[in-house]
């Protein structure tokens, strides 16, 4: 089976009692309710990661994911998280390449490879995002954005450390706008990216890859968007803040299909 995931990005929200009572609801809300095939991640801020990775470690299918890390693994970078500290609290998975880290903060494609790189040499599996600003599609170029950004990243990875990332496909004006991408649109990205790496890693690797959806993906949309072929779950921002809805997008998956690949 291809797994099935939905992960709740919190960005930066909640104090770090609100993180833990957040995740304790959710965790009880979804423990033993789930197929076996869907994993749940949470990525807090990293005031909250250490405990949140402890809260869940004996809970299946559950896993912690920080939001972002350097591509060092120490040394003189004041501020900086490394992949390295990240993997000593228990979390297992790193988020690399949302597109307010690429806004905001800089993060160009040349940065974001050294990343993924760092967080694969500890061990880290990179939740990595891409995604077409609202221009760029307007002028019809998602396509070759996509194909730009996988190129001068994932494209650089040998078979192996492929195997190990999860793909976000984010078109950056569905985020927090409350525009979501129709199902229709979403798959026809998510197929074009599965195409793409089919014909760089082959269909053996393309099959197995596990492509996310996120931008405004809600309760209401989830199950739409997570029945489509080439949809294998959510990347959540603002429905992943309440226990409730983050557990109800989980569960979506209870009434759909298992995809099994080849
Ligand atoms: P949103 O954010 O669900 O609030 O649109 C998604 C994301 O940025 O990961």
């Amino acid at each position: 089976m291809r797994q099935q995931i939905v992960a709740g990005n919190w960005k930066m929200n909640k104090d770090y009692a609100e993180g833990l009572k957040l995740v304790s609801e959710a965790v009880h809300m979804i423990k033993d309710e789930v197929r076996d095939d869907v994993l749940s991640i949470f990525a807090p801020s990293f005031i909250h990661l250490h405990s949140v990775a402890q809260l869940i470690k004996d809970v299946p299918n559950v896993e912690a994911a920080a939001q972002d890390c350097f591509y060092e693994q120490s040394g003189a970078y004041t501020g900086e998280v490394s992949p390295l500290m990240i993997r000593s609290t228990g979390a297992k998975f790193v988020i690399i390449g949302h597109s307010e880290r690429r806004t905001f903060f800089n993060d160009t494609d040349e940065v974001i490879l050294k990343k993924v790189n760092a967080a694969l040499e500890c061990g880290l599996r990179p939740i990595f995002c891409c995604g077409e600003t609202l221009a760029e599609r307007e002028a019809g170029k998602q396509e070759s954005v996509l194909f730009a950004q996988l190129s001068s990243v994932l494209f650089k990875l040998d078979d192996s450390e492929f195997s190990r990332v999860i793909i976000a496909y984010e078109p950056v004006w569905a985020i927090g706008t409350g525009r979501t991408a129709t199902p229709d649109q979403a798959q026809e990205i998510h197929r074009f990216i599965r195409k793409s790496i089919a014909d760089k890693f082959g269909k053996d690797a393309a099959e197995r890859i596990s492509i996310l959806y996120g931008g405004s993906c809600n309760p209401a949309n989830a199950m739409d968007l997570f029945s489509e072929e080439d949809i294998d779950g959510g990347l959540i921002g603002g429905a992943s803040l309440k226990s409730r809805d983050f557990a109800d997008i989980v569960k979506c998956f209870n009434v759909l299909k298992r995809k099994a690949y080849l």
